[in-house]
């Protein structure tokens, strides 16, 4: 098996570093821990995929440039901005009348490890999604828990929740199938999500 490269192993060791300080939910950490387990045996990389939308140019930087006084922040927002040229971006193909109108040119999503990714696997899915500002992104669900790490201002929503504001640095557990979805304001929306499909769950 070829090892991973560098500067994607630097930025899962930066993105676990930061779940493991700022999860608190047991469900999450659980969550967060097979999938660490499951990321030992590295996968092969796809090369060449870098592609940016147009929402990228401005948005990110904006989102990236937001910064955090808290050491594992800082350094996973260092490591996904070196990361970020080898990511594919793209765009949700589905969606219904619940997003804004503005979302098919408004958001960005990439596959970091997952299918499809740039460690394309199909037993974890590690990926980002960016909003520009006023957009709301579709409710959805998936059989997968997932974990979100958030990286901006922005509203959530998952079941009967109402929107709440996890800040920078705040995280929150979806089980699986629960219906969800996030909004911006006035800046770019930044999230990260670890997902785990069922098969890997023991
Ligand atoms: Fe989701």
């Amino acid at each position: 098996m070829m090892p991973r490269s560098g500067v994607l192993q630097g930025f899962l060791d930066a993105i676990f570093g930061a779940f493991d300080d700022c999860v608190a939910d047991a469900r999450a950490r659980a969550s967060i821990t097979q999938i660490v387990a499951a990321l030992k045996v590295p996968h092969p990389e796809r090369q060449d995929i870098g592609r940016r939308l147009p929402v990228c140019e401005g948005h990110l930087t904006n989102a990236l440039s937001v910064g955090s006084d808290r050491p594992s922040l800082g350094l996973l927002l260092e490591r996904f901005r070196a990361l970020e040229p080898l990511l594919e971006w793209k765009t949700r193909p589905h969606f219904d009348e619940t997003a804004s109108d503005n979302f098919a040119i408004g958001h960005a999503n990439t596959m970091i490890v997952g299918p499809g990714g740039l460690e394309d696997r199909r037993d974890i899915w590690l990926g980002v999604s960016l909003l520009a500002p006023q957009v709301r992104y579709p409710d959805h669900d998936h059989a997968p828990e997932e974990t979100y790490l958030v990286m901006s201002d922005g509203e959530f929503l998952h079941g009967d929740s109402g929107w709440f504001s996890p800040g920078v640095g705040g995280t929150f557990y979806n089980p699986p199938g629960i219906r969800h979805a996030m909004r911006s304001g006035g800046k770019p929306l930044l999230a990260f999500w670890a997902l785990l499909p069922d098969q890997t769950k023991r």
